[in-house]
């Protein structure tokens, strides 16, 4: 008899999406707002110029959705996008991209392995952070990448200084998510896992002081419309433009974040004091 397969871990997770590639895009297809809040977080990384010049990277790119979202951001750019799946990059093949767009299997917490040389003038990590074995590691890694001055974006699900957003996922998910699953994937470990992580994951304040560690500056946190609300964040980040500036490791000023109010749907500077 095959052993039952354990729970999800963190770490392990990219091997279950090769599972659940084919009916992905269907299950995120069917999550109101989900392509337009990848296309707001990418809006709200300043791209200059359609793109004109610059290289970017999405980090857990998937099937393509976020990469969709930076091509709409900056069509002109040289888009690197890399997924340590091998059937979830299959399926973001599948689809019609420009020139300028390349795939890469690889793994997050370390690009170097996969040829992944910075600078990049801009990097996206959506929907990929809270599924790192080594987060600060990971964004130590994501600030070396970038050029001085470039930002990066954060797009995850952070509910945990919220406990109205903690309840609304927790509604949504068992009452909508999980079941759409089980009749569109014949699976939930990754729905159920997705639900779990996410309450596990940090909040807005930790996130941005888990930033501003790694040597970014200029934290920003934004929400997008809908039921995600208060649940989905784009959180920003700039590597300082000056080299001497705030290295990753040195002492950094803290955000001060106000964890209820840490998120209109306007967005706060997190780097000043709510007033
Ligand atoms: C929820 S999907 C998000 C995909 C895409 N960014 C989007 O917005 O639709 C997370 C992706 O991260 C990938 N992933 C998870 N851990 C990874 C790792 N260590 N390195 C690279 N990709 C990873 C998974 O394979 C999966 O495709």
């Amino acid at each position: 008899m095959t052993p039952k397969p354990g729970p999800i871990e963190r770490g392990g997770v990219a091997r279950s999406f090769d599972a659940h590639a084919r009916t992905y895009d269907k299950l995120v297809g069917s999550n109101p707002g989900y392509h337009e809040h990848l296309r707001l977080t990418t809006k709200r990384m300043g791209l200059p110029d359609r793109g004109a010049g610059l290289r970017l990277l999405d980090v857990g790119c998937g099937t393509g959705a976020s990469t969709a979202a930076l091509l709409d951001a900056a069509p002109e750019a040289e888009i690197t996008a890399v997924d340590a799946s091998h059937e979830m990059l299959a399926q973001a093949q599948r689809k019609t991209w420009p020139r300028t767009v390349r795939f890469v299997h690889g793994n997050a917490e370390n690009l170097a392995m996969s040829g992944i040389v910075g600078p990049y003038d801009g990097i996206l990590a959506a929907y990929v952070l809270r599924n790192l074995l080594h987060q600060d590691a990971a964004l130590r890694q994501f600030h070396r990448l970038l050029r001085p001055g470039a930002p990066l974006a954060i797009h995850e699900y952070s509910v945990r200084d919220s406990l109205r957003s903690r309840i609304v996922w927790t509604t949504v998910c068992w009452g909508v998510i999980i079941p759409m699953a089980r009749i569109r994937a014949g699976s939930t470990d990754l729905y159920r896992y997705l639900w779990r992580s996410a309450l596990q994951f940090d909040g807005v304040s930790d996130l941005s002081k888990r930033l501003a560690s790694a040597g970014f500056e200029d934290i920003r946190v934004q929400t997008v419309p809908g039921w995600q609300q208060h649940i989905v964040h784009t959180f920003l980040g700039r590597r300082p433009p000056d080299p001497g500036a705030a290295a990753p490791g040195e002492a950094v000023a803290e955000p001060d974040v106000d964890a209820e109010a840490a998120t209109p749907a306007e967005g706060i500077d997190v780097t000043k004091p709510p007033s």
